[in-house]
């Protein structure tokens, strides 16, 4: 049996930071672990912060704005921006009304994004901050559930930490005071916390590792860790075994027996084929379970999808299959069939159940 992962220890913060290494799928997980949040009744915002509009697509929207905007029901997204909070910020403390700084927009972008880098972050997280103390008339929090796409790992702890450094910098003044409060919701595992994604590869785990451990070291609480593009395997159980004993003469008499004509060549091909798969699937449980033991968290497993393009059909099956691991009820979207679906799942509790083996 695979290790039992609960929702909430995924989803139990008012703020989810997904992270990982450049290009794993933070973007794709972020607006999957979303899903899942709405699935479970939680009104949720998903935030991007880095100007990239990677998630309207996945979610099939048209481009996110700085304002929030709820695009289905209780479902939100909002880009946010360090120019806009720079002058959403001067203009809350300092009065300056916003119409004098777009004049000055050049020069305020090149402030915020050259001159101190550090600030851009503490605008960005700070934005984040704002949107977690956003109330509804009735006084409860106007987002249960905010999702991050976050920087990268490499940049995750300084990007979280520019309170910290502002602090130090800024001994007077409401940045300061400001400062203290999003350090208090960095460091509350019931306010914030951080998802780390990775691939079943080397470097990436290995990243992953290191990602937990500033993280931990930082003062932030990490989440269990989601396991992306995990490889589905091909064959049936005993299938492999089985061509092992046909080999590729055998393969090619049965193939010829069943009426398809494959010569001896393309049988040794379709051996390969199997054999590098199953390795590959065997690297990828071996990995997981490394990065189970050294972290000491359970992982969501998300597999690779074949399609041409992740789209929001995708996220959505993404969506099904995780929430499926976490104990939540997600119907799967309707071009899946029931057989697509029951190799997809027995196939991630297959290197679950590997990885958690060894
Ligand atoms: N589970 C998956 N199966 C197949 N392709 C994926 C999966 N997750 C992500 N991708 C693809 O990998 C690429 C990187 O994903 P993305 O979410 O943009 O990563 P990041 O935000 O970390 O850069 C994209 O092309 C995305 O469509
Ligand atoms: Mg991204």
């Amino acid at each position: 049996m695979p290790t039992t992962l609960d929702v909430e220890d995924l989803l139990g913060s008012n703020v989810v930071l997904v992270t990982g290494k450049g290009g794993v799928g933070k973007t794709t997980v972020a607006a999957t672990l979303a899903l899942v949040g709405v699935a479970t009744g939680r009104r949720t915002l998903l935030v991007e912060v880095e100007g990239r509009q990677g998630l309207p697509p996945l979610l099939a929207t048209s481009p996110w704005d700085y304002q929030q905007r709820e695009f289905r029901p209780g479902l939100a997204g909002t880009a946010i921006d360090p120019a806009d909070a720079v002058y959403e910020y001067l203009e809350l403390f300092y009065g300056i009304k916003r119409v004098q700084w777009v004049m000055e927009r050049s020069h305020a972008i090149d402030f915020v994004t050259t001159a101190a880098p550090g600030l851009r972050d503490l605008l960005l997280v700070g934005k984040v901050y704002e949107l977690e103390g956003q109330r509804r008339p009735d006084g409860r929090r106007a987002w249960d559930l905010i999702v991050v796409d976050a920087p990268p790992t490499g940049r995750i702890v300084p990007f979280l930490e520019a309170p910290s450094a502002v602090t130090e910098i800024v001994r007077v003044g409401p940045i300061r005071r400001q400062a203290g409060q999003i350090e208090e919701l960095l460091h509350d595992p019931r306010r914030a916390r951080a998802v780390v994604t990775t691939l079943l590869e080397e470097m990436p785990v290995a990243e992953a590792r290191e990602g937990v451990a500033a993280l931990t070291a930082a003062g932030i609480d990490v989440a269990p860790l989601v396991a992306n593009q995990v490889e589905v395997p091909r064959l049936a159980p005993g299938g492999a075994d089985l061509l092992e004993r046909l080999g590729a003469d055998g393969l090619a008499a049965r193939a010829a027996a069943a009426g398809a004509n494959a010569s001896r060549r393309t049988a040794a091909l379709v051996l390969g084929l199997a054999r590098e798969q199953q390795d590959r699937v065997a690297l990828q449980a071996g990995l997981l379970a490394e990065l189970t033991a050294a972290t000491g968290r359970p992982a969501l497993a998300l597999p690779l999808l074949t399609t041409a393009a992740v789209g929001a059909e995708e996220v959505a099956l993404l969506a099904h299959l995780a929430a499926a691991q976490l104990g939540v009820d997600l119907a799967p979207p309707p071009h899946v069939t029931a057989a697509e679906l029951e190799a997809l799942t027995a196939a991630l509790e297959a290197t679950r159940d590997a990885a958690g083996a060894r």
